[in-house]
């Protein structure tokens, strides 16, 4: 295989689960309210999955985003899903996708960096094309968070919801992802877990509120500043859609006179490593930013871990 100049995405698809749970059904089952949880955190509506899992909806997302690239199951020679929620340890959901959608020998493996996934393993894809290791990949971020949800826990139950995106990303003369801005902040890693011994989502809210505020906006500049795009040129920046107060807080920071801020937190709630995937599938459906305009990415959340990049949008 030979190496490449860079990488882009042509093609992006989406899955969510049909059932809506609403702000006043979680006022129903704890003490909350639909003003608290719009004002706060900015969600209305999340989706909850029943019976499918997180492979089946990583499946359904990347069936989509391939069917829209013009390529085939047998084109794809790299899978990597992004997901903190699977159950199973083994196998990985990677190769359940790849079995799902016929895919024959590709390489394929899970990233676990929680909300942050989707650019971790986009900035993997990238360099797994630039160093010829592959030349068709399909990118996914899927979660099934509704398993690790304490349903009693007013702080954390009204937040989060299940789905996935993916993106099919292929060799490009012209590089059309930027480099991958990405790290972490170990010792704040305790800020936000699912432990096994108690498998349920626990986060000190407010120190990562803080943190995110704070340290996002930097990453963000330097995602643009590596691919060359000025914050005045973004088109759509979409952040991590963990509160639709913290996207508010980084977009003012970085000036984004231009961007469409996206805010798909207010109908699937925070998805975690899915929720930027989704959030740009859905972009890209009602085409609100004009193929090849600059989109900035940025993920962030559990580890405490960060990445981020400037797409350019399918
Ligand atoms: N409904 C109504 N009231 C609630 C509530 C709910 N669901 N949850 C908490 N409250 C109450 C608290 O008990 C507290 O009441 P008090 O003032 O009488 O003590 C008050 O609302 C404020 O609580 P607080 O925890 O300070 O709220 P907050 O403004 O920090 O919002 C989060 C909480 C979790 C929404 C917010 O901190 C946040 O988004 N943090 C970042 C989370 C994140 O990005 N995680 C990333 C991992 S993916």
């Amino acid at each position: 295989m030979t190496t490449a100049t860079g990488s882009r995405i042509v093609s992006v698809g989406h899955y969510q689960p049909a059932r809506v749970l609403t702000n006043d059904d979680l006022a129903q089952m704890v003490d909350t309210n639909d003003e608290w949880i719009r004002d706060r955190v900015g969600v209305v509506t999340r989706r909850i999955a029943d019976n499918e899992t997180v492979a089946d909806m990583a499946a359904a997302a990347a069936e989509k985003a391939l069917a829209g690239s013009g390529l085939t199951a047998a084109d794809i020679d790299l899978v990597a899903v992004a997901t903190c929620s699977s159950v199973d340890r083994c196998p990985n959901v990677a190769t359940r996708v790849a079995a799902k959608l016929g895919i024959a020998a590709p390489g394929a493996y899970d990233i676990n960096t929680a909300c942050s996934g989707f650019s971790y393993a986009l900035g993997t894809a990238d360099h797994a094309i630039r160093a010829g290791a592959a030349r068709n990949v399909i990118v996914i971020g899927a979660e099934k968070l509704s398993d690790f949800t304490d349903w009693t826990d007013r702080a954390t139950c009204i937040i989060f919801g299940d789905g996935a995106g993916a993106a099919v990303v292929t060799a490009a003369d012209e590089p059309a992802i930027g480099p991958v801005v990405w790290g972490s902040a170990p010792e704040k890693g305790e800020t936000v877990r699912i432990e096994g011994w108690r498998p349920y989502i626990q986060q000190e809210g407010q120190a990562v509120f803080r943190w995110a505020t704070t340290a996002i906006a930097p990453i963000a500049r330097q995602a643009c500043e590596r691919a060359g795009v000025a914050p005045e040129e973004i088109a759509a920046f979409i952040g991590h859609q963990a509160n639709a107060r913290i996207i508010d807080g980084i977009a003012k920071r970085l000036g984004m006179p231009q961007a469409v801020i996206v805010k798909d937190i207010v109908e699937s709630g925070n998805t975690s490593a899915a929720s930027v995937p989704l959030a740009l599938s859905k972009l890209v459906e009602r085409r609100e930013v004009p193929s090849g305009a600059p989109v900035l990415l940025v993920g962030f959340g559990g580890g405490l871990t960060y990445a981020g990049q400037v797409v350019r949008c399918p």
